[in-house]
């Protein structure tokens, strides 16, 4: 019997690299999955072909998590094809880069909607379905280092994954006592998905965020998912309202003045 056998997992921009890696290792432990973001369900197969291959249920519906009614809809289907899913990984994001000289009222309302709204209305969506079972679950929100320190060149984004950091401390509070344990895994900078996007294409700034990370090393998508693998574990049952930094060590640095 493997960890999550018969459990069912929705984790929202499953197509991202980040998203990807936990639903491997989700179902590699067994949990059917389901998955949505913005591209359409033709460039999904490729990787539900993948994921059957473990021997899960896999499902994958086109949803953009800004849209509260659509992200409803999509919990419903899945609780009718998989069973009502009881982990449930609020991961979808988008990253602007502008400072706020530039930024304009459009992109931080939709970095805003995206990143925040739909984080909350896919949590609270599942939240409502398990309460109403009265079933247990884990809620894993993928925050970032940037909810904790500043960014100048992405603030939209910083103050977004800052309230989602509140997001997931309210929910915790609320809804640990029917056992659902909500929690988050705030990552650093990862060598994949939104960082990598920023990095690609130079080789000197990717090896200057390793040199500069006191780990010495930059973080892969699969150590996210054993972190989300961690908190969603059955036997993990003391943490709610819990972040896990993930990011080697770099939100410990602080700039030091030139002493010579
Ligand atoms: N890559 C990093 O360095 C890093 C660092 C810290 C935190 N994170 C967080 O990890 C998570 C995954 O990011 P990633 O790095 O894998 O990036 P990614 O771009 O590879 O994946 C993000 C996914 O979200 C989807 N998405 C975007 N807007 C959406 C919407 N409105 N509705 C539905 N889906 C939407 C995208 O299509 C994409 O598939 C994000 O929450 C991100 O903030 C990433």
């Amino acid at each position: 019997m493997k960890r999550f056998s018969g459990r069912t997992a929705l984790i929202s921009g499953g197509l991202g690299d980040i998203g990807r890696a936990i639903a491997i290792e989700l179902a590699t432990h067994g949990a059917d999955v389901a998955l949505c973001g913005l591209r359409p369900a033709s460039e999904a197969e490729p990787f539900l072909i993948e994921l059957r291959a473990l021997g899960q249920r896999v499902t994958y519906d086109a949803v953009d998590v800004a849209d509260a009614d659509a992200v409803q809809v999509w919990v419903e289907r899945v609780e009718a094809a998989l069973g009502a899913p009881t982990l449930i990984i609020p991961n979808a994001a988008q990253v602007t880069q502008s400072d706020f000289q530039r930024l304009t009222p459009q992109q931080w309302n939709r970095e805003l909607r995206v990143n925040l709204d739909g984080a909350f209305h896919m949590a609270q969506s599942a939240a409502l379905r398990l309460l109403e079972h009265r079933k247990p679950g884990r809620i894993v929100f993928i925050g970032s280092w940037a909810g904790h320190r500043v960014h100048s060149d992405i603030p939209a984004y910083c103050v977004a994954k800052a309230g989602l950091r509140m997001l997931c401390q309210c929910m915790a509070l609320e809804f640990a006592p029917h056992g659902i344990l909500v929690n988050e895994v705030a990552p650093g900078i990862v060598d994949a998905g939104l960082s990598c996007k920023i990095m690609s294409g130079n080789a000197e700034l990717r090896e200057s965020v390793r040199q500069m990370t006191p780990v010495k090393k930059l973080i892969v998508s699969q150590d996210v998912a054993r972190a989300v693998t961690f908190l969603c574990d059955p036997e993990n049952l003391q943490m709610a309202g819990s972040v896990i930094v993930q990011d080697g060590g770099l939100s410990l640095l602080a700039p030091r003045p030139c002493t010579r």
